[in-house]
């Protein structure tokens, strides 16, 4: 089966002129693209996706963006549940399943990030958010989400998580979930085929994505 690599660029770079310039030369990659709201437009692209929406599809909601409006410009993914979200915009198992129905019923394929942060058991928060993000999804709805795991403790850290211990986390969801599962954290080149090997189905990549050369090679080393 074909590796999925999506690319998280979160909020980089910092200059339009800067994002056409990275898109242009990764896009022969053929990985799903998440960049900022502000530059979806301005990239004609079939793996397009965004990373993050609001649960509503219109309404005074100011600042939000909802997943009507992405399907709408062509958008084919949404990245729901980052860590980042969750910690520093404060977003609940609560809201994360009101966004999961909510891009759901729009089309959009949404990328459900979950992970332990450093210290606490893997196995135990990994079933906690998905039994709550997941909460009253049919099954058949549930079967589209991409599930990252992200280890919090990895992301952006350098530290990522190893072979041995992803791949145990892996075959705990697995034991419940047939959905696709990416691995995220601290990729780089040099270990992409770990978590390939380990029986992942693809990469969740932030920093190495920002970055054509190592995030060509990511792509190729699958
Ligand atoms: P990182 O980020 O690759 O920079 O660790 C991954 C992510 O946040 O999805």
């Amino acid at each position: 089966m074909k590796k999925l690599i999506i690319a998280n660029w979160k909020c980089n770079p910092k200059t339009l002129a800067e994002a056409k310039r990275l898109f242009n030369n990764v896009k022969k990659t053929k990985a799903v693209i998440c960049p900022p709201f502000v530059y979806l437009t301005e990239f004609n692209y079939k793996f397009l996706g965004a990373q993050n929406c609001h649960w509503e599809e219109s309404g005074p909601y100011t600042g939000e963006v909802s997943p009507k409006m992405l399907k709408d410009l062509g958008v084919k993914y949404v990245i729901i549940g980052h860590s980042e979200r969750r910690t520093y915009f404060y977003e609940t198992d609560e809201t994360i399943n009101k966004k999961l129905k909510a891009a759901l019923g729009a089309g959009l394929i949404p990328v459900l990030c979950i992970g332990e942060k450093k210290g606490e058991d893997a196995n135990l928060v990994v079933e906690n958010q998905l039994s709550h993000d997941l909460n009253g999804i049919s099954e058949k709805d549930r079967d589209k989400i991409i599930i990252a795991y992200e280890p919090v403790w990895a992301i952006g850290t350098g530290d990522f998580c190893s072979k041995n211990k992803a791949k145990e986390v892996l075959e705990f969801i697995k034991r419940k979930f047939n959905n696709k599962i990416l691995y995220g954290g601290s990729v780089n080149s040099k270990i992409t085929r770990d978590y390939t090997e380990a029986g992942f189905d693809g990469l969740l990549v932030g920093g190495a994505s920002l970055d054509v050369k190592e995030f060509i090679n990511i792509v190729k080393n699958v």
